[in-house]
């Protein structure tokens, strides 16, 4: 039997959703999620994508591409299908190229071949006590299966306030053997980084290309 794989985010659910939030959810989500993609478009992939300003952000800028975020917290999906729909509850024209896949990004990607440009990872759950370490999503194994997943000149970028995690997260992207710069990023607003719970001053950045070889 395949070895179970360790639950990597906190809740599923929180406070009870709207009635119209419940609504998006049984009929909105269906529409949009990240099935039959076409090979030819340029794809993005946001992983733990939280209430999804970055995803929007990102939504907005690459009309062209498909932006398909990962999140299994049924509130933040709530939260993103308000944002992305209108008072008719039609998908607005700005967001039409968003996909959702509401669970483990895990269990996307096992079940898709699809590359992409950018994955793009903002303030993934630190689990800062010792024993919760093996909870964190972005081990040695699971970057460098991402890195495999990017096209050509295609980019990891991971965003933390977390300063220990970021450390944590450059020691396995050598450990992977992985290419990585470490830039100077604008910092990138989304709820998490506003709660700011590590109490730094400032996100730090880090990017991981794709294997040249
Ligand atoms: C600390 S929150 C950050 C949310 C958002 N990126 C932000 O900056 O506001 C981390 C998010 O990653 C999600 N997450 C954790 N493990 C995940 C996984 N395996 N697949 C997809 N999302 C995951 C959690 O549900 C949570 O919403």
């Amino acid at each position: 039997m395949e070895k179970q794989e360790l639950r990597t985010f906190g809740r599923r659910h929180g406070k009870k959703l709207s009635a119209r939030q419940t609504m998006l959810i049984d009929r909105i989500l269906p529409t949009i999620l990240p099935t039959n993609l076409p090979a030819n478009t340029g794809k993005i992939l946001e992983i733990g994508f939280g209430a999804g300003e970055h995803l929007r952000e990102i939504a907005r800028q690459n009309p062209g591409k498909i932006i398909i975020g990962a999140e299994p917290f049924m509130n933040g999906v709530a939260s993103l299908l308000s944002a992305i729909t209108n008072e008719l509850n039609a998908v607005r024209d700005e967001y039409k190229n968003i996909r959702i896949f509401a669970d483990d990004v895990r269990d996307f990607l096992r079940n898709t071949d699809s590359q992409f440009e950018q994955i793009w990872i903002l303030h993934p759950d630190p689990w800062p006590k010792a024993r919760h370490e093996k909870r964190r999503l972005l081990h040695a194994d699971f970057l460098h299966q991402l890195s495999n997943r990017l096209t050509k000149n295609g980019e990891i970028i991971i965003g933390t306030d977390h300063w220990e995690y970021y450390d944590w997260i450059i020691n396995q992207s050598r450990i992977a053997d992985l290419t990585y710069t470490t830039p100077d990023i604008k910092t990138i607003r989304t709820r998490y980084q506003q709660k700011n719970m590590a109490g730094t001053q400032t996100p730090k950045y880090l990017i991981i290309h794709a294997p040249t070889h």
